[in-house]
């Protein structure tokens, strides 16, 4: 018999039955549900609802469910819809009148919605350290190359030459952000729904800041019609899911352009890769294809749930299940990626010989030979202008910039001296560069020192 039975003449249609449950997904919320149902129910003993004997006996059938459901012998059904119909439901056949009263006061609205919060802050914890331990993995291997140089792009062409670790500390300094992220979605989630009933609150006395300390939420709802309908802090964190999704995605890339013949930068660990039935020599980057790959699925979530909410009239609507595919989907992705996206970094090979001669076979310090005609006095649109033209020639002579003899430098300008070939050496160049938070030897030090307390705070 269903919960909602009795103002009902017909049975629901089989199909229907099928089409609105969500027991298959939502079935994981069953910890959280039981947690939060056993908090309701002392709070419905402390108002006096609920006798000493009836809490002790939810309490125990709530547990006892919890362990059926653990060890696989708890009866799922499609007639039951939901994890909080199938728990209520088990509970009122284990222990009858006493699991009717359970529902006391609340209703699924508040329900699911503090059962996704109290989910939300344990799973995010989780993907937390994950982005901790992928902060920590890119601090090592940036330790490990503080003095690699290679060259950095912008377009894809070569553009100045940087420490590899500068390169890797950028993404440290995207993934933080996200954990930085994570932690203001988490404050948004941290408020209590339980007590806002299906849309109004109760004419029962609920003691909903009992609750609130019981689950340890810091705040409590402030309308009771805001906290059963929306669903923006399952949005944020959909959206945060997608950040982190995209900076892995571009690593991913980066990685995998990094990792071809033609780069040779790296070389990735064969237990990411696999090979190809038909080609014997392959060796395919598929793991990072899929990080970039699944990012697509996990903007897809964000769209979803968006989509999902905008056009909702108030207050609750049962298109909000739909908001639990996408949300597990994306943090299932998103754990998984980042912890390959780790072992990438750890275990992948640094070519520094390769990076290092990229270096070399480049015009890349152009830059630096119209600084060095800058800080002689010129104004640096006419060194700009100037080094253009040398470039130039070089190009058509096949040769370096600092294989261009000083007396033809000299044709271009007479403020060009031997130091010039010097100053356009990339060592040199990593030394002499001062700006803070730039390309130099000595700020990536700086940086990776800075972080390493962070990291083990
Ligand atoms: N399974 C439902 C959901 O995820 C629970 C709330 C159902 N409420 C309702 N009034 N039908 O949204």
């Amino acid at each position: 018999m269903k919960a909602w039975s009795g103002r009902f003449k017909q049975k629901t249609h089989p199909l229907m039955e099928r089409f609105s449950a969500s027991i298959d997904f939502d079935k994981r919320l069953y910890r959280y549900d039981i947690e939060g149902s056993i908090a309701h129910a002392e709070m419905l003993k402390r108002i006096g609802i609920l006798s000493d004997l009836e809490l002790k006996e939810i309490v125990k059938g709530l547990k006892e469910i919890g362990e059926e459901i653990e060890r696989g012998e708890f009866p799922f059904s499609d007639a039951r819809e939901d994890i909080h119909m199938h728990i209520e439901g088990r509970l009122i056949e284990k222990i009858g009148d006493g699991g009717r009263k359970l529902h006391t006061g609340r209703s699924r609205n508040d329900q699911v919605s503090l059962d996704v919060r109290l989910y939300l802050k344990a799973e995010l914890a989780t993907i937390d350290k994950r982005l901790l331990n992928l902060l920590k993995a890119l601090l090592i291997r940036a330790e490990k190359e503080k003095k690699t140089m290679m060259a950095g792009y912008t377009h894809l062409q070569k553009a100045q030459v940087v420490p590899f670790a500068h390169y890797l500390m950028a993404y440290y300094q995207m993934f933080k952000r996200d954990r930085e992220r994570l932690k203001k979605t988490l404050d948004i989630i941290d408020v209590l729904p339980l007590g806002s009933g299906a849309i109004a609150g109760s004419t029962i006395p609920l003691d909903r800041e009992y609750v609130r300390r019981r689950l340890n939420f810091s705040r409590l709802s402030e309308n009771s019609m805001d906290a059963i309908s929306d669903r923006d802090f399952l949005i944020e964190t959909v959206f945060s899911m997608a950040m982190i999704m995209m900076h892995l995605s571009r690593l991913a890339e980066d990685f995998i352009l990094y990792s071809t013949e033609e780069f040779s930068y790296i070389s990735l660990p064969d237990e990411l890769c696999t090979g190809s039935s038909l080609m014997p020599h392959k060796k395919n980057p598929d793991g990072l294809e899929l990080i970039r790959g699944k990012a697509s699925r996990v903007i897809g979530d964000l769209v979803s749930v968006l989509v999902m909410m905008k056009g909702l009239p108030m207050t609750y609507n049962r298109d909000l299940q739909e908001d639990k595919e996408p949300l597990f989907h994306a943090l299932d992705t998103v754990g998984d990626s980042i912890s390959i996206a780790e072992l990438c970094v750890k275990k992948m090979k640094v070519n520094r010989k390769r990076m290092e001669e990229s270096v070399e076979e480049s015009f890349m310090p152009a830059v630096e030979m119209a600084e060095y005609l800058t800080i002689k006095g010129m104004p640096f649109r006419e060194a700009h202008e100037i080094t253009g033209k040398i470039v130039r020639v070089c190009e058509e002579e096949g040769i370096r910039l600092r294989n261009l003899e000083l007396k033809r430098l000299k044709e271009y300008s007479g403020l060009f001296e031997e130091d010039v070939f010097e100053y356009m050496e990339p060592s040199k160049i990593l030394a002499r560069r001062r700006t803070y938070g730039g390309a130099s030897f000595e700020e990536v030090e700086r940086e990776i020192e800075r972080e390493k307390s962070y990291c083990n705070s």
